[in-house]
C-alpha cells in the first residue's frame, strides 16, 4: 500500500511579527496565507499568544472567515483562549504550554500533570466541533495521558531532534508515533523543521501532518513563499 500523503501546515506567526515591526498593514497576513494555500499548504496555523506578540485577535477572526483551508489555532489552555476558540470554532486547536519569557514554544505540554483540568477543557472544545491536538514531547506517559484526556491527535515536539538530528532522537520520535497510533491518536509533528530534517522526519511511522513556520518564512525571503512551500511538499511527499 502506498504511503499516505503528509499534510503541510504553515505557521504564519512571523508574517505578523514583520508586520508588527511597523505597526501598519504590511505584509498582509491573509495574503501570505492565501499565497501559501495556492502553492499547496494544506492548513494554516497561528499561535495566539497571551501577550499577542505576533498574531492578534483580529487576524484570527479574519483568517477563520476567509481561509479556504482549515485553520489550526495554537493556544495555551487558558480560560481566555477557551472563550476565543469556542467563539471562532476553528477546525483544529493545538494546545501548547506557554511561558511569557520564551522566544518560542520550548517544551511539550505536561498533559499527565493536569489531566483532570485538560479533560474538561478538551470536552468544551469538542462540544463546539473542534478537533484537538496536544503538543507533547516523545514520552510514553504524556502520549497515554493525551488519549485519556480526550485528544484526537498529538503533535510531537521535534525541536530537540531538529537542533541535533541523530539516530537516537529519531528512534524516540518513532517509538512515540507508534504509541500514539496504537492508541488511535493521529500523529503530527512540528518545531524547528527545515528541508534537511523534513527529509528524515517524513519516515516517521503514521505521520499525517507537519506544522512548520520559522524556516519556511526565512526561506521565503530568498525564493518566495510559494516556492518554499512547493519544495517542502516535494520533500515530504517524494
Ligand atoms: N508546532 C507548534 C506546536 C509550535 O508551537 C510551533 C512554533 O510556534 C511550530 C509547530 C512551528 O515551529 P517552527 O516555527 O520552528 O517551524
Amino acid at each position: 500500500m502506498s504511503k499516505q500523503r503528509i499534510r503541510l501546515g504553515l505557521n504564519i506567526d512571523h508574517v505578523a511579527t514583520l508586520r508588527n515591526a511597523r505597526g501598519e498593514g504590511r505584509p498582509d497576513v491573509l495574503r501570505a496565507a492565501n499565497s501559501a494555500v495556492a502553492a499547496g499548504a494544506d492548513s494554516i496555523t497561528v499561535h495566539l499568544r497571551e501577550d499577542r506578540r505576533h498574531i492578534k485577535d483580529a487576524d484570527v477572526v479574519l483568517l477563520r472567515r476567509e481561509l479556504t483551508v482549515p485553520l489550526n489555532l495554537e493556544m495555551a489552555a487558558t480560560e481566555e483562549m477557551l472563550e476565543i476558540a469556542c467563539g471562532l470554532r476553528p477546525a483544529f486547536v493545538c494546545l501548547v504550554p506557554e511561558n511569557r519569557l520564551e522566544l518560542t514554544t520550548e517544551g511539550g505540554l505536561d498533559v499527565a500533570g493536569q489531566a483532570a483540568r485538560l479533560t474538561e477543557y478538551i470536552a468544551a472544545l469538542r462540544r463546539e466541533g473542534i478537533s484537538v491536538s496536544l503538543f507533547v514531547d516523545a514520552d510514553a506517559g504524556q502520549i497515554a495521558a493525551s488519549k485519556a484526556v480526550g485528544a484526537q491527535a498529538i503533535e510531537l515536539h521535534t525541536g530537540a531532534y531538529c537542533r541535533k538530528p541523530d539516530t537516537a532522537g529519531f528512534a524516540r520520535l518513532a517509538a512515540a508515533a507508534e504509541e500514539a497510533h496504537a492508541l488511535n491518536l493521529a500523529v503530527h509533528a512540528g518545531h524547528g523543521i527545515d528541508y534537511a530534517t523534513a527529509a528524515t522526519l517524513r519516515d516517521l511511522p503514521w505521520l499525517e501532518e507537519v506544522n512548520i513556520g520559522h524556516f519556511l518564512m526565512a526561506e521565503a525571503l530568498f525564493v518566495g513563499l510559494p516556492e518554499a512551500i512547493r519544495h517542502m511538499n516535494c520533500i515530504l511527499n517524494k
